[in-house]
């Protein structure tokens, strides 16, 4: 029997998604748990193959419109392109989940200006370029929204080898809680999601190590998260259901930040 309460609810019905960093892992899933919750969606990647068969793929299964555009967000005339790409193919876009991201893993006095600089740029200045053109279009096209930016619980606490990636996600909380304070007036929110671990191209290897194998032994939930435990935070967010809030940074982490270090 369907449930009618809930569906209405979380329904993503005549809105238009977009991913960025949608060719992997949390992103690739979000892609697809937008379509299948109503809305059309734009996949954002650099890697054009990737995204654009998971856009078909997931048109196949969901019917919804999907749109696989080129996107570098270290480059705003990239991220420009992307959003008139998308405006012109399905409409203004309202739901963003800026999700692009990396990790350059090292002891801070083996960092270089280099690994600072690219994992700035694509961690936390990309999550700047991407939110503010979302909102200067949503606000031109007199439309509110909700932008989910994926942090990390590394935005909240440390570890070795995190400097820049640890650095790089406090700002993104940061900026998410200076986005929702100003753009509240326009009516889009704008919340973090805070993921602990979860087993991606991004961690993978380093999950599978013996090191990381005893590390997710000594967090609370003693496992790495599954994707589809991260989906439901991102479509509370997403939906308009949660119109009261924002400026969140919400951990889903298995208690991971709440262990005594
Ligand atoms: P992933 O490596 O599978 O995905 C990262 C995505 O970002 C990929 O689609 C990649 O192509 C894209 N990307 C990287 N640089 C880009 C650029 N310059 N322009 C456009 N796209 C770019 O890893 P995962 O885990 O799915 O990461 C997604 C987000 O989640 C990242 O922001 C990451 O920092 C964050 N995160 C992941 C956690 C995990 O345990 N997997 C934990 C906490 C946060």
């Amino acid at each position: 029997m369907s449930n009618d309460f809930l569906t209405n609810m979380f329904s993503l019905e005549g809105q238009v998604a977009l991913v960025a960093g949608a060719s992997s892992g949390i992103g690739a899933e979000f892609a697809s748990a937008l379509a299948k919750a109503g809305a059309n969606v734009v996949l954002g990647a650099r890697r054009t193959d990737r995204i654009q068969r998971l856009a078909d793929d997931i048109a196949a299964e969901t019917g919804r419109k999907t749109l696989a555009v080129a996107l570098d967000v270290t480059s705003g005339d990239s991220v420009r392109a992307a959003f008139d790409a998308a405006e012109e193919a399905i409409g203004t876009v309202t739901i963003i989940c800026n999700n692009a991201g990396i990790g350059r893993p090292k002891y801070a006095l083996d960092d270089t200006e280099e690994d600072w600089d690219i994992t700035m740029e694509t961690n936390l200045k990309g999550m700047w370029r991407v939110g503010t053109e979302a909102a200067r279009r949503m606000q031109a096209a007199g439309k509110g929204g909700s932008i989910i930016n994926t942090a990390s619980v590394l935005g909240l606490m440390v570890g070795p080898q995190q400097l820049t990636y640890a650095t790089s996600k406090a700002g993104v909380i940061q900026m998410t809680k200076v986005m929702a304070l100003e753009w509240q007036r326009f009516g889009i929110r704008v919340n973090a999601l805070c993921p602990g671990y979860f087993k991606t191209e991004i961690n993978d290897k380093f999950l599978d190590s013996d090191l990381g194998q005893r590390m997710l032994k000594a967090t609370p939930a003693k496992r790495h998260g599954e994707l589809a435990e991260l989906v439901p935070s991102m479509l509370m967010f997403a939906s308009p259901t949660s119109s009261f809030t924002t400026g969140v940074a919400l951990p889903v982490d298995g208690a991971h930040t709440l262990r005594i270090a």
